[in-house]
C-alpha cells in the first residue's frame, strides 16, 4: 500500500495533460495469444472492473500484438493513446535498466522462489521510479515461466550454441548473455516466433515451458534444453497520463485489481510449470537438464556487465537469498 501510495502520487504530479475524469472505456494490450495464462488475466480483470464499478467502466482487452509490438505499446502509454497493458518486464528494462537485475542467471532457483522475488518489497520499490523514467505506472508483477532453449540441432555442451541464430526477446539482459555464449542472439517479438522456428530462419530459440508446450514449438526442434537459466516477469501498467486523470477512488479500485490479477498468474506459472516440462520430455525429443555449470564463464561475464548497468543487482541478491 505503501508502494501504492507513492507511484499514486508521483504519476499525479507527472501528469501533463488528463483524460475526462470517470473515463469508461479503457483498453489494455498485449503480445500474448488469447489463450495464455497473461491474456486470461487480462479478462478476468476486465471482467471484474466492470462488474464492481456497476458497469460503470469497461475494459477492453487487445491480445497477440494488435495495438503493435511492446515498444509501441510502451509508446502508446507513455502519450495516453493506450490506458494499460499487462508487459514483459524485459521491455520496460529497455527504459529502466534497473529492472534487468531480474534477469540475473540462476537469481533464482526455481519458479517458487522466482515468484517470491518478484512478491519482495525490494522487487516492488523497482516500479517507483517508472512513472518518472518511463511515463507509465507500474502496479504489479506477474510472470511466464523460467527459461528454456530450444534447438533445430542436437546441444550437448554450451559450446555447440556458439554461431547458433538464437530468437531472444529483444532486450539486453538477454543479448548480453548469448553473446557471452558465443551464440548469435536475434531480437524477434513472440509473434513471429514460430515460423521462424518452423522455417529454419532461426537454429533455436529462448523460451519458456508454457509455450513451448501450447504453441508447440518442440515440434521443430531436435533438443530440449531444460536450463532454468532467467525468470520472466511481467508487469501491469497504466499510462501515468491516464492513471493522472482517474478519480482517487479509480486509482484504489483499479490499482488493486490490476496488483491482484497480475499476481494471479504467479499463482498459474508455479502450479503448471513442472507439467509442462514433463510433457514437453515426453514427446521422445532430445531432452537434457543443466544447470549453472552448463553455462560455464558466461554467467561470471554477464554479472560483469550488469554490475555495471544496475545498482538493483545487490538488493536482489540479498532479496534471493532470504527468500530461498
Ligand atoms: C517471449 O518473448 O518469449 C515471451 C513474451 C511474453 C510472454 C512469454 C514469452
Amino acid at each position: 500500500m505503501k508502494h501504492l501510495n507513492k507511484i499514486v502520487a508521483s504519476a499525479a504530479l507527472l501528469a501533463a495533460s488528463t483524460l475526462a475524469a470517470g473515463a469508461e472505456e479503457f483498453r489494455l494490450g498485449l503480445i500474448t495469444p488469447p489463450p495464455h495464462i497473461w491474456t486470461k488475466a487480462a479478462e478476468a480483470f476486465g471482467a471484474e472492473l466492470a462488474e464492481a464499478s456497476g458497469g460503470t467502466h469497461s475494459l477492453s482487452v487487445f491480445p497477440a500484438q494488435q495495438l503493435g509490438n511492446e515498444a509501441e505499446m510502451l509508446q502508446q502509454l507513455q502519450t495516453g493513446a493506450l490506458d494499460m497493458a499487462f508487459m514483459t518486464v524485459a521491455e520496460v528494462s529497455n527504459r529502466a535498466p534497473d529492472l534487468g537485475a531480474f534477469y540475473a542467471p540462476y537469481l533464482a532457483d526455481d519458479i517458487a522462489h522466482a515468484g517470491r522475488i518478484l512478491r519482495s518489497e525490494t522487487a516492488k520499490d523497482l516500479l517507483e521510479p517508472l512513472p518518472a523514467q518511463v511515463g507509465v505506472v507500474g502496479l504489479g508483477y506477474g510472470m511466464a515461466g523460467l527459461r528454456q532453449i530450444v534447438s533445430r540441432g542436437e546441444i550437448n555442451k554450451a559450446e555447440d550454441l556458439a554461431g547458433l541464430k538464437l530468437r531472444i526477446t529483444p532486450f539486453t539482459p538477454i543479448l548480453d548473455f548469448y553473446n557471452a555464449l558465443g551464440a548469435a542472439p536475434t531480437p524477434m517479438p513472440l509473434p513471429a516466433v514460430y515460423d521462424a522456428l518452423a522455417n529454419g530462419q532461426v537454429d533455436a530459440i529462448d523460451m519458456d515451458a508454457e509455450l513451448i508446450w501450447v504453441l508447440k514449438y518442440y515440434e521443430h526442434a531436435d533438443t530440449i534444453v531444460q536450463s532454468d537459466h532467467m525468470m520472466f516477469p511481467m508487469v501491469g501498467l497504466v499510462s501515468a497520463r491516464v492513471w493522472g486523470g482517474l478519480s482517487e477512488e479509480d486509482r484504489a479500485m483499479i490499482g488493486e485489481m490490476i496488483a491482484r490479477h497480475v499476481d494471479s498468474t504467479i499463482d498459474s506459472y508455479i502450479a503448471k510449470e513442472a507439467e509442462w516440462l514433463e510433457q514437453i520430455e515426453g514427446t521422445g525429443k532430445s531432452y537434457k537438464k543443466v544447470d549453472a555449470s552448463f553455462f560455464g564463464d558466461a554467467i561470471a561475464a554477464w554479472n560483469a556487465i550488469w554490475s555495471e548497468k544496475t545498482t538493483a543487482l545487490d538488493a536482489l541478491r540479498a532479496t534471493a537469498a532470504e527468500t530461498r
